[in-house]
């Protein structure tokens, strides 16, 4: 089934140059992301889990080495077929604020190739599975932090994308909050049967990951979990 096509990354390294220097933050990882499993990607600040996640989501490019999601390398991806197979989100919700919050859930949508249509439909039935049914003509600055991730959530998972990438999803929430955005995530991710991979500082958050890695060195490291 095409669909079970792994996350692979092949002998990736990434190397930033400053005006003076360079840092190299990945040093040759190898490994393939299951869809069947969740993964925790912990490390301390500065080991490059972000520059990682932004990388296996195409949004940033590496050095050498590449990501292949199935036969195809992400970087040669379209914004439309990006749409449908990656879904990204981030410490910060990063919501428009001139549009409404049931127009924050379509954009992937539009971006993917839906209909206006199509997309405020799938938009409703996502905005009530994250809890947040009567929202939808809200404007985005009514909604609380906790809120405002269900709606990046919904935004990310509006094209039941093959892979969902989260860097830090539960970064700025208080502890309640972050466990309750982590099990809506887990059940959407079961249900649309996704792999997950998220970078977090929180252990707790990584334990509920089936598998938990550590960024050190620019290598990925398997731990106990
Ligand atoms: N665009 C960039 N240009 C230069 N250096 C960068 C750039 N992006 C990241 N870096 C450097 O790469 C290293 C890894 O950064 P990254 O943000 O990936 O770490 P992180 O593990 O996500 O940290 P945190 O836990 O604080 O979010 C840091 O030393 C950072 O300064
Ligand atoms: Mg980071």
């Amino acid at each position: 089934m095409e669909g079970s096509l792994p996350l692979r990354v092949v002998q990736l390294t990434k190397t930033f140059s400053g005006s003076s220097d360079f840092i190299t933050v990945l040093q040759g990882i190898e490994y393939s992301f299951s869809r069947q499993k969740t993964y925790a990607i912990t490390g301390a600040s500065g080991s490059g889990k972000s520059t990682f996640i932004h990388i296996l989501g195409g949004l940033d490019q590496p050095t050498t080495g590449t990501v292949m999601l199935g036969n195809v390398s992400v970087s040669s991806l379209t914004a439309q077929e990006r749409a449908l197979k990656i879904g990204l989100v981030f410490q910060y919700p990063y919501l428009i604020k001139e549009i409404s919050v049931l127009e924050n859930i379509m954009i992937t949508a539009i971006i993917a190739g839906d209909s206006w249509s199509d997309a405020q439909r799938k938009a409703l039935e996502l905005l009530k599975r994250v809890g947040l049914a009567a929202m939808g003509s809200w404007e985005v600055g009514r909604l609380s932090g906790g809120q405002k991730q269900r709606v990046a959530l919904a935004r990310a998972l509006i094209t039941k994308p093959e892979f969902l990438l989260a860097d830090e999803l539960t970064g700025s929430l208080d502890h309640e909050t972050g466990l309750e955005v982590m099990e809506l995530v887990l059940s959407c991710v079961k249900e649309w049967q996704m792999g997950l991979i998220i970078s977090t500082h929180n252990p707790e958050i990584a334990r509920m990951m089936q598998l938990v890695f550590s960024l050190k060195d620019g290598i990925l490291i398997a731990t106990e979990s």
